[in-house]
C-alpha cells in the first residue's frame, strides 16, 4: 500500500534510511559483523582468490559500488560484469572463484542463468537478494539477504542502497576471515555504517524539497550528463539510468577523468552537468581531479549542479546548485550521493506528468532473457 504517497516510488525513496538500518539490523554486535546466514560457510569464503560480481542494471551498480570496498578491505580481486555478457564470453572458473549475484527480485533471468553457469563450471555462489525464497537464492551455496521491505516501482531505489549495505557486511566479514582488516579497523566501518541511516534521512529532510523544484525547472531539459570519479563513477550511472527510465530523456554517466578522452564534446552552454563530487578530507587528490573536471566543463558553459559534502566551498566558484550531503568516509560517500539523484529523477519525472512507478516499456522483474 502507498501509505498516503503521491508513489510507490515516493514511498520507497523515503525508505531509503530503514532499508539499510534493517539490512544491518542483528548482523552488528559490538563493533564486529556477524552474518546468522552465513554461519558454518566459512570454507566457502576464506580461501577463494577472486570474486566476480554478475547482476544487471541498479544491481550491477551497486556491485561496482560494492567492488571498491571489497578490493579494498579483502585484498581480493574483484570484478563486476553485466550477467547477460558474463555468461557469453566463457569466463575463467573455478572453485576458487566465487561469483556474487545481485538482485532485488532474485528472478532476473539473465542473472539466475549466469549464476547457473557459474555453478555448472564449479565456482561458489552467494546470491545478494531482496526476496526471501526467490529462485536466485535457492540455486546459490549461500544468501546475504538485503532486508529493504517489498520494491513496487519499477525503478530499483531503496534496493540499491540495501544491496550496498549487504555488499559492505559481506566485504568486512571476509576480511575478518582473511584478516586482512584488524578488529579495530572493522568497528571502525561498522561506526560508518550504522550512521548511513541517519545522515540519509537528514538528505531527505534537508534538500528533498529544494530538488523537486529544482527538477520542475528544469522539466524541458532534453539531456542532462552525470559525472563521478571512484566510487561516484557507479553512481554518476545509476543517475543516469534513474532519469532514462523514469523520465524519457537522454542521459549519460561518465567517470570525469574520461571527459577529456571524448565526452567533453559533448559539453555546450547550458547543458546540465550533476557532478559528485568525493569529500576533500580523503583523498585530496581524487577532490581536486573533480574539481578541476568541474572547471573545465564550466568553462565551456556547463551548468553544473555539484553533490558535494557539507563545508566543501572549493565546488562554490563554479556550481550553479550545489546539492549537500553529510559528512562521510570515501567508502560511505556513494551511500548519501545517490539519494538526491533518486529524488531528481522522480522529480522530473512528476513535473513532465509520467508514472514514475510504472515507466514505459519496463517491467520490474525481467523474467525472460
Ligand atoms: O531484480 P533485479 O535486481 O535483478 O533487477 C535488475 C534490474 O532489472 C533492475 O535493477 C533495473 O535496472 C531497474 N529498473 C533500475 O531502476
Amino acid at each position: 500500500e502507498k501509505g498516503g504517497w503521491s508513489s510507490f516510488m515516493a514511498k520507497e525513496v523515503s525508505e531509503e534510511p530503514d532499508a539499510v538500518s534493517n539490512t544491518l539490523r542483528g548482523r552488528l554486535h559490538d563493533g564486529a559483523v556477524v552474518i546468522p546466514e552465513l554461519e558454518g560457510l566459512d570454507d566457502l569464503f576464506r580461501d577463494v582468490s577472486r570474486v566476480i560480481v554478475i547482476a544487471c542494471g541498479t544491481a550491477a551498480y551497486a556491485g561496482q559500488v560494492g567492488k571498491y570496498a571489497l578490493e579494498q578491505w579483502t585484498r581480493v580481486p574483484v570484478d563486476v560484469e553485466l550477467a547477460h555478457e558474463f555468461r557469453y564470453r566463457d569466463p575463467v572458473l573455478g572453485p576458487d572463484t566465487l561469483v556474487v549475484s545481485i538482485s532485488q527480485s532474485g528472478e532476473t533471468m539473465d542473472t539466475l542463468m549466469a549464476v547457473k553457469y557459474a555453478r555448472e563450471r564449479g565456482a561458489k555462489t552467494l546470491s545478494i537478494c531482496n526476496t526471501q525464497g526467490a529462485t536466485i537464492p535457492r540455486e546459490s551455496d549461500a544468501v546475504v539477504y538485503t532486508h529493504a521491505g517489498p520494491e513496487v516501482a519499477v525503478a530499483s531505489t531503496k534496493a540499491f542502497v540495501a544491496q550496498i549495505t549487504a555488499l559492505y557486511l559481506f566485504g568486512l566479514h571476509v576480511a575478518r576471515l582473511r584478516g586482512s582488516l584488524s578488529p579495530v579497523e572493522i568497528a571502525d566501518h561498522v561506526v560508518e555504517l550504522e550512521a548511513v541511516p541517519g545522515k540519509i534521512a537528514q538528505i531527505l529532510e534537508r534538500e528533498q524539497p529544494r530538488i523537486e523544484q529544482f527538477a520542475h525547472w528544469m522539466a524541458d531539459t532534453r539531456s542532462v550528463l552525470f559525472l563521478g570519479r571512484h566510487v561516484g563513477f557507479p553512481i554518476a550511472m545509476e543517475g543516469a539510468l534513474k532519469l532514462k527510465e523514469l523520465a524519457y530523456i537522454h542521459a549519460e554517466g561518465f567517470a570525469a577523468g574520461e571527459l577529456k578522452h571524448g565526452p567533453i564534446a559533448l559539453i555546450e552552454a547550458g547543458q546540465p552537468v550533476f557532478v559528485i563530487v568525493p569529500s576533500p578530507r580523503g583523498s585530496g587528490e581524487l577532490h581536486r581531479k573533480v574539481i578541476s573536471s568541474i572547471e573545465e566543463i564550466s568553462a565551456r558553459g556547463a551548468r553544473v549542479i555539484a553533490i558535494a559534502e557539507e563545508g566543501d566551498a572549493a565546488v562554490l566558484p563554479q556550481a550553479d546548485e550545489v546539492l549537500r550531503i553529510p559528512l562521510a568516509g570515501p567508502l560511505f560517500e556513494p551511500l548519501l550521493a545517490v539519494v538526491p539523484l533518486h529524488i531528481f529523477a522522480m522529480g522530473l519525472a512528476t513535473a513532465k506528468g509520467l508514472d514514475v512507478d510504472q515507466p514505459r516499456n519496463l517491467a520490474k522483474s525481467v523474467t525472460v532473457e
